[in-house]
């Protein structure tokens, strides 16, 4: 991926062709973020697609590669509280069923797409001491987010989910009460908006904005009684004019 200056203005969805070593030629939907400041082509590139391409398989190493990366997050105290639940269309096709089953209608209608569908799951309490971990909830989003990224590298894309039945998913998987289901994550290749029947699906799925909220909306300055005062730091250093 090549890297685009800042400031790129949003610009509607479009589709490339691309090829990458390990998939051939592969037909990339893109809706790079228009990001203010520099940041990571995976960064930029990652959006949460409602066209997945159902026949196209993920492949176990791209798999692993995901895992891998999900593997070395950081957490509190190496504690590392993820699990996952991880069902493929190929080779795991009766778990990416139990899991789709869990999700409410609203994804469903998009999330059969997806070849693979994994839950995510947090242990509550530390295994040294077994208080309660604070930051475990924090943790598996570190864990998620490495994986998401890593997805992004390998040419495929993801779309979470907190819209599923948490209580049909901890009988369906006996998931115990020292855890608890965070999400799903959709994985796969993108697939043409075409391929959608639903047109709702495909005005969100070609809607072209990408908006977040500024820097200076939720970076603050930490000064007395001033709760959400922006912090200096969200802005640019000022340039000194030259003499
Ligand atoms: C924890 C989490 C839960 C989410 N739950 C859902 C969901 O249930 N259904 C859905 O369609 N999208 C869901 N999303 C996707 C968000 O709506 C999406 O990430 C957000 O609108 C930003 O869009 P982008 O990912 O394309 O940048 C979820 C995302 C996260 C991180």
């Amino acid at each position: 991926m090549n890297h685009r200056p800042a400031n790129e203005p949003a610009k509607k969805p479009f589709v490339v062709g691309t090829f990458l070593p390990s998939v051939g030629y592969h037909l990339l939907m893109r809706k790079p973020a228009p990001a203010d400041y520099p940041v990571l082509d995976v960064v930029r590139e990652r959006w949460s697609p409602v066209a997945f391409d159902p026949v196209k398989p993920v492949g176990r190493e791209k798999l692993l590669a995901c895992f891998e990366a999900a593997r070395w997050a950081a957490s509190s105290q190496n504690e590392q509280p993820w699990a996952f639940i991880a069902g493929d269309s190929t080779d795991a096709p009766e778990t990416r069923d139990r899991v789709f089953e869990l999700l409410y209608d609203g994804n469903k209608i998009w999330a059969n797409t997806a070849p693979v569908l994994i839950l995510s799951v947090m242990k509550r309490n530390f295994d040294k001491t077994g208080q309660p971990n604070p930051t475990a909830q924090h943790c598996v989003g570190m864990a998620v987010a490495n994986f998401i990224l890593q997805a992004v590298a390998e040419g495929l894309h993801t779309h979470q989910m907190g819209g599923f039945d948490r209580d049909r998913a901890r009988v369906a998987f006996g998931i115990p009460d020292t855890h608890e289901p965070i999400a799903v994550i959709a994985l796969g290749y993108d697939a043409p908006t075409e391929t959608l029947d639903d047109e709702k699906l495909r005005g969100r799925n070609d809607n072209p904005e990408r908006t977040r909220k500024k820097l200076t909306e939720f970076v603050f300055s930490g000064a007395t009684n001033s709760w959400g005062e922006p912090s200096l730091l969200a802005s640019p250093v000022p340039t000194v004019p030259e003499e």
